[in-house]
């Protein structure tokens, strides 16, 4: 059963009954990370004839697909990730939600798929988000995760860019994204997988990626590994991410801790944590660089004592220390494989910022309600 209403750009269909409260709470004890789904979900059609249709706010629940639905065969799919944190003062805000925005239809482009106005996914966004206001957790490193995503839902096996799409938004009350919680992980190598190569899709947040990304996850567990390390495709030897996560490491040079980060080639995904902590280094007192590191020069750093910590950085995992490299060549400890002074006061700076304890003083963080 549902309640129906209208909004400017959107039809409200309210679940009804609504999940009890004792319900909720037991579904966000021990929350880890996109088990757990809110009550609605956003849906907007597109047709290539007609563009963007009226948008729909509606109950969770499944999809019905063509299975002719070029999504299903030829890959048209892309993805975001951000997150809604409840506020010291009440409120519910968003952390840089243009930004994802603004990346979906970077994305949209390369996949040849249609661009969605960014003002359309922010109020898509902000009406799910008011809607679901009891899924967002309270505790700190606690959130609702959304996730909007693309497919090409047209039943056409013929290869082109799809001319039908339907755009969605999940919410999931997600905690801690790795089961450890912030330990350090141990990373593999890969150098028989390359996740982007020059021309290809790897700065564009589509599923595909992920998909191949797999068989090299495996292997690094294989290994006795918690995650890959990608190189770059032509050299095999430039440090690019690590999973899905950009990568950081922390050096000291002349008295100074220096960030050091790969620059964006065009393989990487240009990460939103990965440019937030790019900006907020300069604030916490340390300088940072983006530029290409060798898996030569990591090794030599560590064993030189110049590079005292590494670790990843993104939406679902905030920051994650990386406490052992390990390749066929061999294995190489970081930091007594314990979290650094750096990664945790860039972990505890970002999520303060986030969850409204310290100002907000680049403009960052978008009030829903
Ligand atoms: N790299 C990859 C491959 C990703 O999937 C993500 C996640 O979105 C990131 C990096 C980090 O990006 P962000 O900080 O915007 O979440
Ligand atoms: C991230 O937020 O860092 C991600 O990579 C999201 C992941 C679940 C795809």
């Amino acid at each position: 059963m549902t309640a129906t209403s209208t909004l400017t750009n959107f039809d409200v269909e309210l679940a009804n009954p609504r999940i009890s409260l004792e319900e909720r709470q037991k579904r966000m004890l021990n929350l880890g990370f996109g088990k757990v789904f809110s009550e609605h979900m956003i849906v907007i059609p597109y047709t290539a004839e007609l563009g963007w249709g009226r948008g729909t706010l509606k109950p969770y629940g499944p999809l019905v697909l063509d299975p002719a639905a070029s999504v299903l065969h030829y890959g048209q799919a892309i993805f975001e990730g951000f997150k809604a944190y409840r506020q010291r003062d009440g409120h519910i805000r968003t952390f840089r939600p243009e930004a994802n925005a603004h990346r979906f239809n970077q994305s949209a482009r390369r996949l040849a798929m249609p661009e969605l106005p960014e003002a359309l996914f922010l109020e898509a966004a902000d009406l799910l988000i008011r809607t679901e206001q009891d899924w967002v957790p309270k505790a700190i490193g606690e959130s609702l995760y959304l996730r909007p995503f693309m497919i090409a839902t047209e039943a056409a096996l013929g290869i082109k860019p799809a001319s039908e799409y339907v755009f969605v938004i999940l919410a999931s009350p997600a905690g801690a994204y790795f089961p450890q919680g912030v330990k350090p992980v141990t990373v593999w190598i890969s150098d028989d997988y390359v996740r982007a190569a020059p021309g290809g899709t790897g700065a564009a947040k589509c599923a595909g990626n992920y998909a191949a990304s797999l068989v090299a996850q495996a292997q690094a567990k294989g290994e006795g590994c918690d995650q890959v390390v990608w190189l770059d495709a032509v050299h095999r030897r430039y440090i690019e991410e690590m999973g899905g996560m950009n990568i950081m490491f922390v050096y000291q040079e002349q008295g100074e801790t220096v960030i050091v980060t790969p620059e964006l080639t065009g393989t990487l995904l240009p990460g939103i944590t990965r440019l937030s902590l790019l900006q907020l280094a300069k604030q916490l007192g340390f300088k940072s660089e983006e530029r290409r590191v060798t898996v030569e020069e990591w090794e030599a750093a560590l064993l030189e004592g110049r590079m005292t910590e590494a670790f990843a950085c993104g939406t679902a995992a905030v920051i994650t220390p990386i406490g052992a490299v390990k390749s066929r060549k061999g294995e190489w400890i970081i930091n007594r494989r314990e979290t650094g002074p750096v990664a945790a006061k860039m972990r505890e700076a970002l999520l303060n910022l986030q969850h409204g304890i310290t100002p907000d003083s680049y403009g960052w963080m978008h009030t829903v309600c």
